[in-house]
């Protein structure tokens, strides 16, 4: 069989660990078809891409993303294909853009974070289709988020649903994951999942069990409190029979730092007890989010006020980029103050902030955790200056913590970032590089990747990533996006949504 494409001349690290082996790998109708030493040729119109001995690995798996809207927005994804990321899971921490009802603004419940998905759909099916209309250029698999669930039949009420209620909350999580979404996520300090007791998330999460689907978690607190909600997460698994896998794992806030040790050893005590449990981290200090989230209205933190920054503000763009303690000087006046006068503003609860509450040596811990995972939770609006993750996140754990910290090998954490997510989130036949597999790849120089997105300038793609190849087709090349449109919407461990 002739091929379309042979990447020659390559440190093959095939995903699972193993090391890196010198060879070409080739493709043909958007799969892997040979691997090591290619004997076929190539097609009429076939590609043939001299590697000059860089690495070739499984495109990269961004396990936490809020990339639903941004497919409608953004479907380039620019900031992900030139990372070398090929595949997103969507629908963290509770957010997903299906169920919707067209007749409702089911934007509105999330602060802005789906943007653009307005109108267009009800359900997984629906969504799927109108992505793959946009040609998307990497693939998505979805989760079905617990707020928008809730949201769609609860409104913002604060009480437990009905009987009848939780019915159809059941449906509709039901219904995405027939339709191939990988679990149910929750965001339980979010509105209005921050109303739902265990109870009320644990019947939710055992909708994923018939599918040995997932439940995900943005988990009650992260900071004064993780330790308890770590402990209501496993049960919340245990109970609901299904794999727990807890996001963006840290401890938020100085007085906790360090935390994330005694977290850990929960985690590991679960699992030597047989519960399935699996984590991701951003590799950053600062989180990101909606604003109006972290801060009571009533009684304004101003202690987390001093390390807030604006991302984006629709009522106040000259805000964007800067700190609130810089703000409020300027302005003389005091932080309390500024806060709530962003927050209150016209639109104001769409702002978007950037929280420097985490510890470097946490971050450590969290990378150097056996089977850890990496999740950007980059939050695609780039009109103001967002989270360097969203542009760095893995070119920073591959530049930063592997080559310059040496946290872990090369290849441990190029399969921490292919095939143990693949595995994890069921991607079918993708994240490792072997004959039948799709042509996911990723072509870059382990000597030079580096992320060059700042918090002054995070709109700024990675150095090092030579080629990135999505179904078989040239997607990056060379710092240019082709523009070819080779994305897939994945349905948990089955083939691909096909219109
Ligand atoms: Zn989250
Ligand atoms: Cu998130």
């Amino acid at each position: 069989m002739a091929h379309d494409l042979i990447v020659r001349n390559v440190e093959i690290l095939d995903g699972t660990g193993a090391d890196a082996f010198r060879g070409d790998v080739a493709v043909a109708g958007g799969r892997i078809s040979e691997v090591g030493q290619v004997t076929a040729g190539l097609t009429a119109n076939g590609v043939e891409i001299d590697g000059e001995g860089a690495t070739l690995c499984p495109g990269l798996i961004d396990t936490h993303a809020h990339d639903d809207g941004a497919f409608f927005r953004y479907p380039g994804m620019e900031f992900k294909l030139a990372q070398g990321v090929t595949t997103v899971v969507s629908g963290n921490c509770g957010f997903s853009a299906v169920p919707a009802d067209p007749q409702a603004d089911s934007v509105a419940a999330s602060g802005g974070i789906l943007a653009g998905v307005e109108g267009q759909f009800t359900d997984l099916e629906g969504y799927f289709a109108a992505v793959l209309e946009r040609s998307p250029a990497i693939n998505n698999m979805m989760l079905v988020g617990h707020n928008t669930v809730r949201s769609l039949v609860l409104g913002q009420e604060k009480r437990a649903p009905s009987s009848a209620e939780l019915q159809r909350m059941r449906e509709h999580v039901g219904l995405a994951l027939e339709q191939g979404a990988c679990g149910f996520s929750s965001g339980l300090i979010y509105r209005p999942g921050r109303w739902s007791d265990t109870e009320e998330v644990t019947e939710l999460a055992k909708m994923a069990a018939p599918h040995d689907a997932l439940y995900t978690t943005h988990m009650r607190n992260e900071g004064d409190h993780l330790l308890d909600a770590v402990d209501e997460s496993l049960t919340i698994g245990k109970d609901s029979g299904v794999h727990l896998h807890i996001s963006h794992h840290k401890s938020a806030g100085k007085a906790n730092w360090g935390k994330v040790k005694a977290s850990l050893a929960k985690v590991d005590a679960a699992i030597a007890d047989g519960q399935r449990v699996t984590l991701d981290v951003y590799p950053y200090t600062a989180g990101s989010g909606r604003m109006i989230e972290y801060f009571n209205l009533k009684n304004i933190d101003t202690q987390l006020a001093a390390v807030v920054r604006i991302a984006s503000c629709p009522a106040f763009r000259e805000y964007e980029g800067r700190m609130l303690v810089d703000i409020a000087a300027e302005e003389n006046t005091d932080l309390k103050e500024l806060t709530l006068r962003i927050l209150t503003a016209p639109r104001g609860d769409r702002t978007l902030c950037i929280q420097f509450i985490i510890d470097e040596a946490d971050v450590e811990t969290n990378l150097r955790h056996a089977d850890m995972m990496v999740g950007s939770d980059g939050i695609p609006d780039l009109r103001g200056r967002p989270h360097p993750r969203l542009f760095g996140t893995f070119p920073r754990v591959l530049g930063y913590y592997v080559r310059e910290r040496g946290l872990m090998s090369l290849p441990e954490a190029v399969r921490r970032m292919t095939s143990l997510s693949a595995q994890t989130f069921g991607l079918h036949e993708r994240g490792s590089i072997q004959p039948g597999f799709w042509a996911d790849l990723l072509l870059f120089r382990p000597d030079q990747v580096k992320d060059l997105a700042t918090y002054d300038e995070p709109k700024t793609e990675p150095v090092g990533i030579e080629l990135v190849v999505v179904n078989g087709e040239v997607a990056y090349r060379g710092g240019q996006h082709t523009g070819v449109g080779s994305g897939q919407m994945l349905r948990y461990r089955r083939s691909s949504f096909q219109q």
